[in-house]
């Protein structure tokens, strides 16, 4: 199985991370890995710090001549802003010594993990949370996630992303986005977010794009901030991937929770997700056909998942992102050191990460299906289940 951790603060020395159980013989570059970390810095609504850091996973173990050795692969990426002494941050974040005069942060954000952060950990300062909670660390959950997925493509798994809604502005309905889709992952979902990717926003639509940007810019100007929805399409995965048998073996279960345990998600949809709710069955049940030599669907409603087990259509999974707690319009507050109602105060933030967060959440399923699929035909070496998957 595979299993990744992350480490690092948003301003200290590096990011750090360990993947392991990856099966010996994936080729695997730095590279395939540079394209998504570069995806992710990209999007409309972004905010000051992008425009600095070029994330980079340097390899450190795991990978020799191109390709994986079976042992954990670990990586680092450097935080720019502390290795180039920008803002006095070695000082902020010293290892080991508490300079004179720096300033403690006292002012939780609402929306943020500031205040129950400081609370529990029992901080006299801010800082500590914001340095770790903060969506600096999803560029090394980038990286490790990174490794999955190019372990899917190796057996043509593939995924590929696009933004559905900004704030208010989005598509109708599901089948308008179907029709606008569909057409693009036929070959495989990797050309749903390289099309994507033409559009800052990553819409796919060319008049929702201009006035999800037209949005942004008012919610700018307004020092506010905006959420919105993003969906991921999974091509070429098996039928029989997860399992009906134990609610924790249940494949929409795990998906839901690699969305929920990144930074700001609010809400998953599997398919049709809460649309299906309001619908009579008769319209949502996805009828069965063969076409000779596989069991089809004629439709997708359930977004390739049936009884916790991928079905072999494409996976369709939702993800709704809030708006972005940092604003530069301030919200009411309470120092917490003098306990006095007060504002917050702004630091650095984008006003959307929406076309940014798309790639995140791609990049977090990957190990979902990843260990689904390794569950099912794994071995130790590619070699080894490239035979078992080639034996169904
Ligand atoms: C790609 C991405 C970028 C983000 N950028 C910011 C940001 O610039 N400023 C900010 O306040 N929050 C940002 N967030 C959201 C916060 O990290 C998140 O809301 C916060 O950690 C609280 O966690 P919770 O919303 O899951 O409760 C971003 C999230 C993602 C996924």
């Amino acid at each position: 199985m595979i299993r990744y951790l992350t480490a690092g603060e948003s301003h200290g020395p590096a990011l750090t991370g360990i993947v392991e159980g990856v099966p010996a013989g994936l080729p695997l570059t730095e590279d395939d890995l540079a394209q998504h970390l570069a995806r992710r810095q990209k999007g409309y609504g972004r905010g000051g710090r992008m425009a600095f850091e070029k994330d980079r996973a340097i390899f450190n173990s795991g990978v020799r001549f191109g390709k994986t050795m079976g042992g954990p692969v670990s990586m680092i990426m450097e935080n720019r802003a502390f290795q180039k002494d920008e803002a006095g941050w070695p000082t902020v974040m010293n290892k080991e010594t508490e300079a004179d005069g720096i300033e403690k942060i006292t002012l939780p954000r609402p929306g943020h993990a500031d205040l129950v952060g400081t609370q529990k950990y029992r901080f006299d300062d801010i800082r500590p949370v914001i340095e770790r909670s903060s969506a600096r660390e999803t560029a090394m959950r980038v990286a490790c996630c990174g490794i999955a997925r190019q372990f899917l493509k190796h057996f043509g798994i593939e995924i590929g992303g696009h933004v559905i809604q900004i704030g208010k502005i989005g598509y109708k309905d599901w089948d308008s986005v179907r029709k606008t889709v569909d057409p693009l992952y036929e070959k495989g979902a990797e050309n749903v977010y390289k099309t994507a990717d033409e559009s800052d926003v990553r819409c796919l639509d060319k008049q929702l794009s201009e006035q999800m940007r037209e949005e942004i810019k008012i919610q700018r100007k307004a020092g506010s901030s905006l959420g919105g929805i993003y969906e991921i399409i999974i091509t070429g995965v098996p039928v029989g991937l997860g399992s009906f048998t134990h609610w924790d073996q249940k494949l929409d279960g795990k998906i839901a929770q690699a969305i929920m345990g990144t930074q700001a998600m609010k809400g998953v949809e599997i398919g049709l997700g809460f649309e299906a709710a309001k619908r009579d069955g008769q319209n949502v049940h996805d009828e069965i056909t063969h076409d000779g030599s596989k069991f089809n669907r004629r439709t997708n409603h359930s977004g390739g998942i049936e009884g916790g087990m991928s079905n072999g259509m494409p996976i369709i999974i939702r993800g709704a992102m809030k708006p972005i707690p940092t604003m530069l319009n301030p919200l009411g507050t309470v120092d917490m050191h003098t306990l006095k109602e007060t504002e917050t105060r702004y630091e650095r933030s984008d006003v959307c990460a929406l076309p940014r967060a798309v790639v995140v959440a791609e990049s977090v399923i990957a190990p979902v299906i990843a260990n689904a699929f390794l569950e099912k035909f794994g071995g130790d070496s590619i070699a080894e289940i490239e035979e078992r998957f080639k034996s169904i």
